[in-house]
């Protein structure tokens, strides 16, 4: 098999991989309801770099990975369509959520709390413990308790409609995959 053919048929299988192991997570904690408590309300978004000074390794391989560049694969024409920046940015439409590129950097592409929710009161929490070697349990429920492990709701799907992108809102012209 050649290399691309690999490339795209094993990241297709991580995706499948990772939808199905979220599904059952997804139907797990329905059946534990309340196991994960909601993280307090009205958080708002901090951008990646923040959430990097606590969580550095996570950081990086996000930064690898290509949900980082989701911003950068827009053609300039794009970078402003309300149609693409729904699934090319993070939080859009929400009042601290993504604007443009020049006054929210930080929340281009899909960062962080695309899938973990926004986090300034998580980052409240934890502020304290930054220190620390290790917590304490309780210290660490509360920091696991302020943020969610992964959105509620199928987070993954509201971007990856479709296998391949087809039926999705991407123009046909950039789509790599047919
Ligand atoms: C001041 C430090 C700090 C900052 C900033 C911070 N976190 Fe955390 N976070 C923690 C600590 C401490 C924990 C508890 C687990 C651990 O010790 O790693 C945690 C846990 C988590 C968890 C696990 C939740 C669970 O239910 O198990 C996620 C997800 C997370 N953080 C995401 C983020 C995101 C996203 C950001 C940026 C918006 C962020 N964190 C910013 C310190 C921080
Ligand atoms: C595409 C979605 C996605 C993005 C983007 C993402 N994460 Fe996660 N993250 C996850 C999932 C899924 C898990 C694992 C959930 C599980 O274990 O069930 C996770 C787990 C974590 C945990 C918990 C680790 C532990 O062992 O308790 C932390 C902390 C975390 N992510 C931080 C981050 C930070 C910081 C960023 C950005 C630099 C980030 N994540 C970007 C989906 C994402
Ligand atoms: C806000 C929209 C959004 C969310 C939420 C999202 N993704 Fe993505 N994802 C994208 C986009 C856009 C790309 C395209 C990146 C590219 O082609 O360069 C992508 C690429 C990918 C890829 C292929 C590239 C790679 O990094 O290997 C996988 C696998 C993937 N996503 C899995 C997931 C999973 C699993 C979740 C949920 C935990 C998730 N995504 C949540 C928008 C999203
Ligand atoms: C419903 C969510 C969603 C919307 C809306 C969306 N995209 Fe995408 N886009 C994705 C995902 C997910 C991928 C990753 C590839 C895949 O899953 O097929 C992607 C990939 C891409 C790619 C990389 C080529 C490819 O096929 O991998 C380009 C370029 C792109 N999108 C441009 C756009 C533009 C321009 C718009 C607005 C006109 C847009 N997208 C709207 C979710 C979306």
């Amino acid at each position: 098999m050649c290399k691309w053919k690999q490339v795209v048929v094993g990241s297709m299988a991580a995706l499948v991989a990772m939808m199905l192991i979220f599904g059952e997570e997804n139907a797990r904690s329905a059946a534990t309801a309340g196991a994960e408590p909601a993280p307090p309300a009205g958080q708002t978004y901090t951008g990646s770099k923040k959430c990097a000074s606590c969580h550095f390794a996570q950081f990086m391989l996000w930064k690898k990975g290509k949900h980082s560049k989701t911003f950068d694969l827009l053609p300039a024409k794009y970078q402003k369509d309300p149609k693409c920046l729904d699934c090319h940015s993070t939080g859009f439409g929400e009042a601290t959520g993504f604007k443009d590129i020049t006054s929210t950097p930080s929340l281009a592409g899909n960062t962080c709390e695309n899938c973990h929710g926004p986090g300034s009161k998580h980052e409240e929490v934890c502020k304290p413990f930054a220190k620390l070697k290790k917590l304490t349990a309780v210290q660490e429920k509360a920091a696991r308790d302020s943020i969610w492990l992964l959105l509620p709701g199928n987070v993954c799907v509201k971007c990856h409609v479709t296998k391949a992108h087809k039926e999705s809102e991407t123009p046909k012209e950039l789509r790599t995959a047919d």
